[in-house]
């Protein structure tokens, strides 16, 4: 799937009607396949959604020698023959979510050799958090020219206090300890949906997991794992840019395959503003008259407070509403950087260091912009739906990261978008 100079072409004006069906989950499919490591025998993932990042996943496992075969959505995953334990250093460095392999790798083999990852440059991204944790379980690491070696022989048990509630650290250190003798404490760890939907994977293989979605997570140790089907959550971030772009375009959607649960902040701010939003079982209807007031104030936090990934849609949409918006990315401290192609379109924003104080104007204009991060990208997308003429996002790649045919569930329901 190679769409690096793929560009998408939407043309604004365009309400958004019908209903559509979310994709698995990027950033809890994306665990659960480095989960599959720990377990040597047969594992199914069901829906698994068809994005760059699973690509880069599924080569980065095939290379150490895990069978991989999937029929339609459902990939077969054979880890019963770990044939190295070195992971391929430049699809690492195409990838945050590699660095999620480690723990896993360590558990069932007691030793690895990665390289720093990379993923969307949205911040030095350190795995400090990563590695002192594993630490602290007995892993001996040595950084030598950007790999890094950890012998894990001596791998124990221990209670680990995060300085801070990392998403992916959190998922490394739940993973390298199921093995482990007695009883691990992770303290301070990530809420976030997909570590609960990673809890629930690792014990439908047989591990003894508890707490995901609180702040202590205990992982007491087992000695084998077994066969598994499984398939992971609806993607909270995906649900959230459709709903962040009806609110934009004005329409009435309809969303199968989300929990409202998880998309609970994101809601609020939209309700607030006017948005009329419905939940029935697992189906989200949205509808919105199109031009909305401006939410006060937007602070990026970790989960449960508003998702980082959902500001770069959320400035877009004030970009367009009434009266000013001020903006607070708590969590990646360079990740504004789609605010400048919004200018671009017109908008006016102020930044100043991580604050973001966007008064909305009366129309964007369509314009040639870049994508600089996945995120980045939708909320151009979703700008362009709006903006009077056509706007051209280029690096769809990024896009496509995350968002599987982004440009034809946004068609689906109405827009005027085609991958060019
Ligand atoms: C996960 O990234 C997600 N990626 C990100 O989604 C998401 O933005 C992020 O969590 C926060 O919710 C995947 O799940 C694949 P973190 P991750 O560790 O694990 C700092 C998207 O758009 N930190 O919670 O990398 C870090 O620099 C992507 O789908 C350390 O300082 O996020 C950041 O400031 C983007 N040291 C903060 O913590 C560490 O060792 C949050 O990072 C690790 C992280």
């Amino acid at each position: 799937m190679n769409t690096y100079n793929d560009k998408l072409m939407v043309v604004g004006g365009n309400e958004l009607n019908g209903e559509a069906t979310i994709q698995t989950s990027k950033n809890a499919v994306l665990p659960i396949l480095a989960g599959c490591v720990l377990c040597d025998k047969p594992i199914v993932i069901k829906n698994v959604p068809n994005l760059l990042d699973v690509h880069n996943m599924f080569n980065i496992l095939k290379g150490i020698g895990v069978s991989i075969d999937c029929v339609d959505k459902d990939c077969y995953i054979d880890a019963s023959n770990i044939t190295s334990t070195t992971l391929n250093q430049e699809l690492c460095k195409a990838l945050r979510s590699s660095i999620f392999l480690l723990g896993p790798m360590l558990a069932r083999t007691r030793q690895a050799v990665i390289s720093y990852p990379g993923g969307c440059d949205i911040g030095n991204r350190p795995i400090d958090l990563h590695l002192s944790g594993l630490e602290k379980l007995g892993v001996k690491i040595i950084k030598r020219h950007s790999l890094i070696y950890c012998d894990a022989r001596n791998m124990h048990s221990a209670t680990i206090q995060l300085d801070f509630p990392s998403v992916g650290a959190t998922e490394n250190l739940m993973m390298a300890s199921v093995f482990l003798k007695g009883t691990t404490r992770l303290i301070n760890v990530a809420k976030e949906p997909e570590i609960v939907d990673l809890q629930n994977f690792l014990n439908s293989m047989g591990c003894n997991i508890s707490g995901a979605g609180s702040a202590e997570i205990t992982i007491t140790g087992v000695d084998k794992l077994h066969s598994t089907q499984y398939m992971p959550i609806g993607d909270r971030i995906v649900a959230g840019t459709l709903m962040i772009a009806t609110a934009i375009t004005g329409g009435k959607v309809a969303l199968k395959n989300t929990d409202f649960k998880n998309n609970q902040s994101l809601i609020a701010k939209l309700s607030s503003v006017g948005c009329q939003i419905d939940i029935k079982s697992d189906i989200i209807y949205i509808s919105s008259k199109g031009r909305l007031p401006s939410v006060d104030l937007i602070d990026t936090q970790v989960y449960p407070g508003f998702p980082t990934d959902m500001q770069a849609q959320m400035m877009s949409l004030q970009a367009v509403s009434d009266g000013v918006s001020i903006m607070c990315e708590n969590v990646f401290e360079n990740r504004y950087k789609h605010a400048k192609e919004l200018i671009k379109m017109g908008a006016n924003i102020i930044l100043r260091d991580r604050v973001a104080v966007v008064k909305g104007v009366k129309e964007l204009t369509g314009a040639p912009v870049d994508a600089t991060d996945l995120r980045a990208g939708a909320g151009l997308v979703l700008a362009g739906l709006k903006a009077n003429g056509y706007t051209t996002v280029n690096n769809a790649y990024y896009i496509d990261r995350g968002y599987e045919q982004f440009e034809n569930l946004l068609s689906s329901l109405g827009a005027n978008i085609k991958r060019i």
